[in-house]
């Protein structure tokens, strides 16, 4: 029997139940049935999360584009693998087939290795959602070398510092990008990176906008000249299931970025055994995943899930509001989506405009919705679901991570029944578990606690690059034996699981992971700057917004406040990204402390949410006077 496309609620029991009482036979069932390899595995699981040390199918061997692209060219080679839609939509959509992407992943491949790139080199990927960003991550999979995406809003001092994190050799960027009415000037902000980055030798740069940039001779390179001259087949490289296909960084609540390291085959089977299923994916089916490639969300479910299902994936360089607040249901009409999968934020936001944007539209291809990247709320829930879905698709909420590489806890689509606000049961095969602060699990419904992971999955994160005790100590040190999430939980009386968001230092803006300590790290180096605290606070399109606490050193005191906070946000952008900006600043003479030195976030988390009625016990602080004059002087 196949478990591989699950139709009904009372199959979803029947093969959960199944994988997670054997969840070897069950996975290796699906890796034999669904995937092509170069050798069969010897193993299909050995873990132990004290090390901690995660292997599946170990002693196989494949190359995962093959499974991309390959194995679909008899049948499937003149079908759309991906349909790029750009960000103006009077410039034509282009239809890349299963065969001309063949053809150019091979090209790029060949470029890579003319560059002197091998099987583990580091390849840093700074481009905008053009087809080259695609193609650029499986030709470094083609080859075996590891790409590290950099989503192209960061700034070139956090892309320095992801380049050097992982020694990256080359970078695959653009002359610019388009980002509605603006352009970006991308080469200027990897030419100022660079700076910093003594070990990259090469830089090919693809040409999107036709600005006039700099070249440095020896080391840049424009990219079409070398895939036209170079060769449009590639013998793909054979990879072990264990090696490493890519790095992609995250934010940690304290220190550098994390750069999270996904392996090969279980990362395929998990993202397009999930893709079938979470987005019930059929042969004709268009889907349209508006994530950015530079998250996990679009590594897993623009290209390698729905690239491994030999679907359509489509690839959007736009953004929601241009030329007008229509553009997404545009898209959709236009292509005929089926599947549509985006971020509550940008849900949000369409909700404030007028309805006629999205009435104006044919929406009827639709069949499925899905939402990811932060918690849906009950009014956004309904927008969609309203006006977008005509209550005819249902909507899945999908909580999952970039370390979790794939789809975790999710309903699925027909089978699921839906509940706002919940992302509902556990995929197949995924064991979560809820804990208390004394580390036991707390058993049975109705319940919250901190989610946690019991047993491995195929894509999760085997490390950190470069700091394998980084990875114990953030993610299995927490609790006995558990993979811990960083998350919040509830269970509902029938087993549903609600996400009440991060119980640590994280803050998810616009569904992007910010950690507090790289945001307060740029503004003490301001120089009026002394100390400052940043916590999150609910906003109605960005899910939570910045507000900062700063104090002043005496230098700081006689200037321009808001002189000041214009630097300080200019500051943020220049070293991280104006994701990173602060919507409030507050200066204060000081910040609630414990007597051990530790910022009391919980108080200025409630300060700056207007919610100052239960402050809960003060008087332990090292300084209870100065909460009363924050709230007082609360913005
Ligand atoms: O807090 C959870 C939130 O996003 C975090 C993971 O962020 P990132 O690694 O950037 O990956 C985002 C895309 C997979 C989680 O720890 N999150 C993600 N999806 C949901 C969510 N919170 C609530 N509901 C979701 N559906």
């Amino acid at each position: 029997m196949s478990n591989y496309h699950i139709k009904h609620l009372e199959e979803y029991y029947q093969v959960y139940r199944k994988s997670v009482r054997n969840p070897e036979a069950f996975w290796e069932e699906i890796a034999e049935e669904h995937f092509v390899w170069r050798r069969r595995w010897n193993n299909v699981l050995s873990w132990d999360f004290k090390k901690p040390e995660v292997k599946w199918f170990e002693g196989a061997q494949l190359n995962i584009t093959e499974n991309c692209i390959d194995r679909h060219l008899p049948t499937r080679g003149d079908k759309t693998a991906i349909l790029f839609e750009p960000n103006d939509p009077k410039e034509e959509a282009e239809h890349i087939t299963y065969r001309q992407l063949h053809q150019r992943v091979c090209k790029m491949a060949n470029v890579l290795l003319e560059k002197g790139i091998k099987k583990g080199d580091r390849v840093c990927i700074y481009l905008p959602m053009i087809p080259e960003l695609a193609v650029s991550v499986l030709a470094c999979a083609r080859i075996g070398a590891i790409h590290s995406v950099v989503f192209a809003g960061f700034s070139s001092n956090a892309l320095a510092t992801r380049i050097n994190d992982s020694d990256c050799k080359l970078v695959i960027t653009s002359d610019g990008s388009y980002r509605g009415a603006k352009t970006i000037d991308l080469k200027g902000i990897v030419d100022k990176a660079l700076e910093g980055c003594p070990g990259v030798e090469t830089v090919l740069v693809a040409k999107r906008i036709h600005s006039n940039i700099d070249m440095m001779p020896e080391r840049d390179h424009w990219l079409q000249p070398l895939l036209d001259d170079a060769y449009g087949d590639n013998v793909a490289e054979i990879m072990n299931a264990e090696d490493p296909l890519f790095i992609l960084y995250t934010s940690g609540s304290t220190g550098r970025p994390k750069g999270m390291v996904h392996t090969t085959a279980g990362y395929m089977v998990y993202t397009a055994y999930t893709f079938k299923n979470v987005f019930q994916y059929k042969e004709e089916d268009v889907f349209w995943c508006t994530a950015d490639i530079g998250w996990i969300t679009g590594h897993s479910y623009i290209v390698y899930g729905p690239l491994a299902n030999g679907a359509t994936t489509v690839m959007f360089e736009g953004i929601p509001s241009y030329p007008d607040f229509g553009r997404f249901w545009e898209v959709v009409q236009k292509h005929k989506v089926t599947q549509f999968y985006t971020a509550p934020t940008a849900i949000r936001a369409l909700a404030k405009e007028n309805l006629d944007y999205v009435e104006k539209y044919d929406l009827s291809s639709l069949k499925v919705l899905g939402s990811v990247g932060e918690p849906i709320n009950e009014e956004a829930w309904h927008w969609y679901n309203n006006n977008v879905g005509k209550k005819r698709s249902p909507i899945v909420d999908t909580w999952w991570q970039t370390e979790t590489g794939g789809i975790m806890i999710s309903p699925i689509p027909y089978v699921t029944p839906t509940t706002p606000t919940y992302a509902t049961l556990p995929f197949i095969g995924i064991q979560p578990a809820l804990m208390d602060e004394n580390g036991q699990e707390i058993k049975g419904n109705q319940v919250d606690g901190r989610l946690c992971i019991k047993f491995p999955w195929p894509s999760m994160a085997r490390t950190i690059w470069g700091d394998h005790e980084r990875y114990r100590d953030t993610y299995f040190s927490a609790y006995n034996d558990m993979y811990f999430t960083g998350d919040g939980a509830l269970r509902d009386a029938v087993g549903y699981y609600r996400i009440t968001g991060r119980v640590d230092d994280v803050i998810i803006v616009s569904g992007h992971n910010l950690g507090t300590a790289p945001i307060e790290d740029s503004i003490n180096e301001h120089p009026a700057v002394a100390e400052s605290a940043i916590v999150g606070f609910p906003h109605d399109v960005k899910g939570n917004a910045l507000y900062g606490y700063i104090i002043l050193k005496e230098t700081g005191e006689s200037r321009d406040k808001n002189n000041l906070r214009k630097e300080i946000n200019q500051q943020i952008t220049e070293q991280i990204g104006p994701i990173a900006k602060l919507d409030k600043i507050q200066f204060v003479s000081g910040l609630p402390k414990t007597r051990s030195g530790k910022i009391m976030r919980r108080i200025l988390r409630k300060i700056a949410s207007g919610d100052t009625s239960n402050l809960g016990d003060t008087s332990t602080l090292l300084n209870p006077e100065i909460v009363q004059e924050i709230m007082d002087e609360a913005l």
